[in-house]
């Protein structure tokens, strides 16, 4: 039966061989046999893949490099990052964090600055930490992933306007978008300077710009200390329990907004009949309370 299933899975694989750019481990998976599937050398993918130390000792989830052509569109964001060849640490810490599914099924204008390899392995550097520390901590994994999405606005380069933007994250902090003649960057209150290095790639409805710098949000605002903190900001499971949805939400923007899934609103609101329509000012659980 297991063999039936894995046979089935590498016969999937065959067909759409080569087509992948980031190909993520299934339980019992090995390198062997993924290089087979794809007809690619097992040297190859070994070589491709520094990150896994052990080729022999893979772990299930984790991201391999796979020989491929990028392609400038994908069904949907995760769909184009899986495609490209300088998005595998992304394509990681998205699954890490547990933003697959959300990233999946925003079917509606968004923008999301994706920072390519080279900017992880410098992050990475500067913290000292490498992704497995990272994914130690998710939820500050995902709010570094919710200030690169940009929900509602699909900001091709062309639209941009001349000079600064201000524009608002998933995360609920701005960031500002700099255009300058064909030039387009993110500048932080920090100081950093995030360059766009590929635009105008698209995943469904949305667009997406690779970046050389990983969009780090900046602290939370000390709290005065005459103030008592009642819930400590942006701990596990603080947040509002619902929320008032807005013309042109959708659910998958709103499970990104509050850190959730469509499925997981959907349980929450067993009064939601089709997740596709969804009513402007009604008020919906975004979190079990
Ligand atoms: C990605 O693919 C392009 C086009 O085939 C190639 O020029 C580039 O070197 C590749 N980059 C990486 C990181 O593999
Ligand atoms: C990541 O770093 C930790 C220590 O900070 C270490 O224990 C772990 O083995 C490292 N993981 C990888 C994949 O290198």
């Amino acid at each position: 039966m297991r063999q039936a299933v894995l046979l089935c899975a590498l016969a999937l694989l065959a067909g759409q061989a080569a087509a992948h750019c980031n190909y993520r481990l299934g339980i019992g998976e090995t390198l062997s046999e993924i290089a087979k599937a794809y007809e690619i050398d097992l040297e190859d993918v070994i070589a491709a893949n520094p990150q896994l130390g052990d080729p022999n000792v893979v772990m299930a989830g984790s991201i391999i490099r796979l020989p491929c052509k990028p392609q400038k569109r994908g069904n949907n964001l995760l769909d184009l990052l899986e495609h490209r060849n300088e998005t595998a640490e992304l394509v990681q810490a998205i699954y890490t964090a547990g933003m697959s599914d959300a990233l999946e099924e925003i079917d509606s204008d968004a923008t999301l600055f994706a920072p390519i390899d080279s900017a992880f392995d410098a992050l990475l550097d500067k913290l000292n930490v490498n992704l497995t520390d990272l994914a130690a901590n998710p939820k500050q994994l995902m709010d570094i992933l919710q200030y690169h999405l940009v929900l509602g606005d699909s900001l091709r380069a062309q639209d941009i306007k001349e000079g600064e933007t201000q524009v608002e994250t998933a995360l609920g902090k701005d960031i500002t978008v700099v255009k300058k003649g064909k030039d387009v960057s993110i500048k932080l209150p920090n100081g950093d300077e995030a360059k766009v290095v590929t635009a105008d790639l698209r995943g469904g409805q949305a667009v997406v710009h690779l970046i050389d710098l990983v969009l780090t949000p900046p602290a939370e605002e000390e709290q005065k200390p005459a103030e008592p903190a009642a819930a400590p900001a942006g701990a596990p499971g603080s947040g509002p329990c619902t929320y008032t949805i807005a013309s042109g939400d959708t659910l998958a923007a709103i499970g990104i907004k509050f850190g959730t899934t469509v499925d997981a609103i959907l349980k929450l609101n067993p009064s939601i009949s089709d997740p596709n329509k969804i009513v402007a000012g009604s008020s919906i659980n975004v979190r079990q309370c």
